[in-house]
């Protein structure tokens, strides 16, 4: 295994994620508790993260001296390359400019992180974010690549094992880094790179078990893929421990509810409240149309059914979430301080605190795409698994203006449609995010020999690959025309229908 020391930077479960990529199984433990872990875990090498902190200020993070003992191997990275010169006998100054972004850097010499993939004389582009610099390297380092900022920009000591470089080889702006990180724990480390999400799988459910011990845990279930799987995760660990509950607010996909009851109930025998609490969401939603006030309503009504439910269970002492990597980071502001909010998003935040909850996070450190794996590797059916992501306040989001029963319907009739024909032309996969919304404008058509007088139906179609950034999908020639068609034909209420070429930024994929 690896142990990856955290320093603070805002990429170190990238790290963790390239080097399960690499098949390799890897712990983060922050800094102030590395020494602990080095001790527990017996990894074969450790990788030093980045940081804001600077290693010139006085009380910043250290490696433990323990790692440097061991005759580990040890990468640094950023802030770890700096902070192992400091510690071990080069030399740190404050840059006066730093290089931020993208850069290249030229290969001087081989060295084992570049095996199979970099030569010499070779330019590569790397991502570079960095104030400090290393000026001096300590005994025993040899420079093994420059960029124009940084002339030990990779730097190595092949007898110790010790590699650094001053850029980031876990984001996706340096092409190779990837590659960088898989030599570096297979080919000096020497992990085998096997271990897979099965094992994963494994150590998650040795951890909840440790953590809940005899304890009584609830879920709530949104009906998405994320709270799905921790919750199967979770019941693996402790089976009748857990109990989930699934707050309907009526607001879902067609068949979406039933499908999730059928799930948990049916499949997997996990005991699951089902509240139908879709009168008091859709009470409290008539003449709301201000976005944010819908956001408010939903988050909050959601947390107070919840909160009631589990009162009744009692004795819950645990919360169990679907959090994953990016809603920890999207979170926490890249500055430290207060992010603009764009949307209050709608998950159970606060609630912890309130019903004075632990929480139980099993999916903490993953992306989105390794919680599909992982729900495969559970046997969550694919269609379930492989499924777009849907925001917490449903179709409320996806009707600009008064949401009723009635829209819903028209909107979720003609949704099923769009998704049907998506799936028929083999494109769901290919997509991120495909959905209708039903427009509060109503305009004029003729049907048969009488005037229509119906609402504007927009569709809408995103590639992305985290839900940050987004493009409109160009669909093939014949396909809207033919789904507009169907649409018209088929839903009553609707009698034009439009396409969104908006991408994100500027606009965001969501309506509201
Ligand atoms: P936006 O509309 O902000 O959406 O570009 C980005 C991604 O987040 C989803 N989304 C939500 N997910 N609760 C969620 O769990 C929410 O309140 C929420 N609002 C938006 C959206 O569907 C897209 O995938």
């Amino acid at each position: 295994s690896i142990l990856i020391v955290d320093f603070g930077s805002q990429v170190t479960q990238l790290i963790a994620r390239r080097v399960r990529e690499a098949g390799v199984y890897s712990e983060i433990a922050p800094f102030t508790a590395a020494a602990d872990a080095f001790e527990r875990m017996k990894p074969r090498g450790i990788i030093l993260s980045g940081s804001p902190a600077s290693v010139l200020d006085e009380g910043s993070p250290r490696v433990p001296q323990a790692i440097f003992d061991s005759g580990l191997p040890v990468l640094g990275i950023c802030y770890g390359q700096q902070v192992m010169m400091h510690q071990l006998g080069g030399r740190v100054q404050a840059g006066d400019s730093g290089e931020f972004g993208r850069a290249f850097i030229e290969i001087g010499d081989r060295c084992a992180l570049f095996d199979g993939m970099w030569a010499e004389g070779e330019s590569h582009q790397v991502w570079m974010s960095h104030g400090d610099k290393v000026t001096a390297l300590a005994p025993g380092f040899r420079p093994v690549a420059a960029s124009a900022g940084a002339p030990f920009a990779v730097i190595a000591d092949d007898a110790r094992r010790y590699y650094a470089m001053q850029f980031h080889p876990e984001v996706v702006h340096t092409p190779d880094g990837a590659r960088l990180l898989a030599n570096f724990v297979r080919h000096v480390c020497g992990c085998s790179g096997e271990w897979t999400m099965a094992e994963f799988r494994a150590a998650k459910i040795a951890e909840i078990r440790e953590q809940v011990g005899t304890g009584r845990v609830i879920c709530g279930l949104s009906g998405g893929v994320d709270s799905a799987v921790a919750a199967v995760l979770i019941h693996e660990a402790i089976g009748e421990q857990l109990t989930c509950v699934f707050v309907d607010h009526g607001l879902m996909r067609a068949g979406e509810a039933d499908q999730v009851v059928s799930l948990f109930r049916g499949h997997y025998n996990i005991p699951l409240v089902h509240v139908n609490a879709e009168t008091l969401f859709l009470s409290g939603l008539a003449g709301v149309t201000d976005p944010e006030a819908k956001r408010k309503f939903i988050g909050k009504t959601f947390i107070d059914v919840f909160e009631d439910e589990a009162r009744k269970i009692g004795g819950a002492e645990f919360l169990a979430q679907g959090t994953l990597y990016p809603d920890v980071i999207e979170s926490v502001s890249f500055t430290g301080g207060p992010s603009v909010t764009i949307k209050s998003h709608h998950n159970v935040g606060g609630l912890p605190e309130r019903m004075n909850m632990k929480l139980v996070e099993p999916l903490r450190e993953l992306f989105k795409d390794e919680v599909r794996a992982l729900g495969r590797e559970l046997g969550l059916p694919d269609i379930f698994v492989g499924r777009h992501p849907f925001p917490g306040p449903g179709l409320a989001i996806r009707i600009p203006g008064e949401v009723t029963k009635e829209r819903c319907d028209i909107l979720r009739k003609a949704d099923a449609i769009y998704l049907e024909e998506i799936r028929s032309a083999c494109l769901y996969d290919a997509i991120w995010q495909a959905f209708a919304v039903l427009l509060p404008v109503r305009s004029v058509g003729v049907m048969g020999d009488g005037r229509t007088y119906d609402s504007v139906l927009a569709l809408r179609a995103v590639t992305s690959t985290d839900g940050m950034t987004a493009e409109a999908f160009g669909f093939p020639g014949d396909f809207l025309p033919r789904v507009a068609t169907r649409i018209i034909n088929e839903v009553r209420g609707i009698n034009r229908v439009t396409y969104d070429y908006t991408s994100k930024p500027p606009g965001t994929i969501e309506w509201e």
